[in-house]
């Protein structure tokens, strides 16, 4: 059967006048940009139009879109063992040495792997093991895990009760129940406090989250959760030692530390853990996706300290069975797939090559803080991300109607890169970890164009403001 959907569902679009290339944003709604094909760190769409894969799609193409070991990984096993479970002591060889190779890289602190699909999935197990442990412990009433505003961790009922961004809370009851608590979002640029120094806001928010503890009682706080780095609330770095800060607490208090390290892990951030980046924290709980297989399969894992796997293995007898697998988790093609991606970094040293790039990167965005739209650019190894204002001195938003970085998003995709406009307004990077720096300059100079647009567009806005 020839399906031709590309060419069919183009038809559709233009029969109803959308997308308009220059109105993708502002008429999503309308239908979609379809995109189709891709190769190394570009993608086609459907009328032959390139980009700069400028967000690893999301944030997740780390190794390009034409690794050949990859799909040479999938066959291969596709060949040996298309599919066996991994419940009740079966086991397969994909998904053991991968197990091996994660929690080898880990932190010194991880040693057991859980797998499953994605990474909500993965802060799913992660919230069941941190309550069923508690429960193992006979610990009750110590439940509660304490995020923070703008974290995300996934759209899961339970990892979407984590994630405290208002288009996953407000119309869907979540957090699901009063076991979700959350503390203020160790961003700088937006919640500093005049006068404050980046080291007295990373005091002041520790001292917050002791606080909280013990106003909620340190026998109701169960962990923390948080990603090194945060992505998809705006690529929003912490102030130096607030990660450690919060680590001590959480010594002090019994309460497990668990990093989301879905988008930071596998080199992103500079250093192959974002934990690493941020100071060097040695979580007890850590989940990772995405880049784990570079998006060519799904598959994501939840790892855990050995402290923590003793627990739930000295309780298993109760129950016969850990109750939290699922069919497809550690499916042997993805873990296969998986093994061969981190075989790859270790190969070809990425960390190495994304710590050459990084500079680069880093210089770029620098300069961009010059432009009269740009508030405050950062970035950190290949992630990065500008924040729009209206006035760079009182550091004012355009109003929502501006559409303000839908606008800069839509001009830089006109000139040929795909970045991401993130609640906040917001404009984020966060290419392939194989991008040269040729590929990044053409990122920035699209970019700059984009703003430069942008600017003319949204000067009629400011007089609004
Ligand atoms: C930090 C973080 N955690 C969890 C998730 C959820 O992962 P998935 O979309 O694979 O369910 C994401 C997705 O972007 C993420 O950025």
């Amino acid at each position: 059967m020839n399906i031709q959907i590309p060419n069919s569902l183009s038809a559709i679009n233009k029969a109803t006048s959308v997308p308009q290339y220059t109105d993708m944003v502002a008429h999503a709604a309308q239908g979609p940009h379809i995109i189709s094909r891709a190769e190394g760190i570009r993608l086609y769409d459907d009328e032959g139009r390139s980009f700069i894969d400028g967000m690893a799609g999301l944030w997740c193409t780390s190794l390009g879109h034409s690794e050949q070991r990859l799909k040479d990984a999938a066959m291969k096993q596709f060949d040996e063992l298309t599919y066996t479970h991994i419940f009740a002591h079966r086991t397969h060889a994909p998904a053991t040495l991968l197990a091996e190779k994660l929690t080898k890289r880990a932190p010194e602190s991880i040693t057991r792997a859980f797998f499953v699909n994605s990474g909500s999935e993965a802060n799913d197990a992660a919230i069941q093991i941190i309550w069923y442990y508690n429960n193992a412990l006979g610990r009750r009433e110590k439940k509660k895990i304490v995020g923070r505003d703008r974290g995300y961790h996934g759209v899961t009922v339970a990892s979407g009760s984590l994630t405290a961004l208002p288009y996953k809370q407000d119309d869907f009851d979540l957090p699901v129940n009063d076991k979700f608590l959350r503390v203020t979002c160790p961003h700088f640029y937006r919640y500093g406090r005049p006068g404050e120094t980046e080291e007295d806001f990373a005091a002041r928010l520790a001292e917050e989250f002791e606080s909280l503890v013990i106003d909620e009682g340190p026998d109701t706080i169960a962990a923390f959760i948080g990603e090194p780095v945060m992505g998809a609330g705006g690529v929003l770095i912490p102030p130096r030692g607030y990660w450690p800060a919060i680590e001590k607490i959480c010594r002090k208090y019994d309460i497990l530390l668990v990093c989301d390290e879905v988008i930071n892990g596998f080199c992103r951030t500079g250093e192959f853990w974002g934990s690493e980046t941020v100071g060097g924290v040695q979580p007890d709980i850590m989940t990772v996706a995405k880049q784990l297989s570079s998006a060519y399969l799904p598959i994501g894992a939840t790892l855990v300290s050995e402290a923590v796997y003793d627990v739930i293995a000295e309780n298993s007898p109760k129950h016969g069975v850990f109750g939290i697998g699922m069919t497809y988790g550690g499916h042997p093609v993805c873990a296969a797939v998986a093994l061969e991606t981190l075989k790859i970094y270790e190969e070809r040293d990425t960390l190495g090559h994304v710590q050459s790039v990084a500079p680069l990167f880093a210089e770029r965005y620098a300069a961009l803080a010059a432009h009269p739209l740009v508030g405050d650019a950062r970035s950190t190894g290949l992630i990065g991300a500008i924040e729009i204002v209206a006035d760079k001195e009182t550091r004012e938003p355009f109003p929502a109607s501006a559409k303000a970085a839908p606008t800069v998003y839509r001009h830089t995709m006109e000139n040929g890169t795909f970045g991401r406009p993130l609640p906040g307004d917001i404009v984020a990077f966060c290419p392939p970890l194989i991008v040269t720096e040729s590929d990044i300059n053409e990122m920035f100079d699209a970019l700059a164009k984009g703003l430069d647009l942008a600017e003319a567009e949204l000067a009629a806005h400011r007089c609004a403001v």
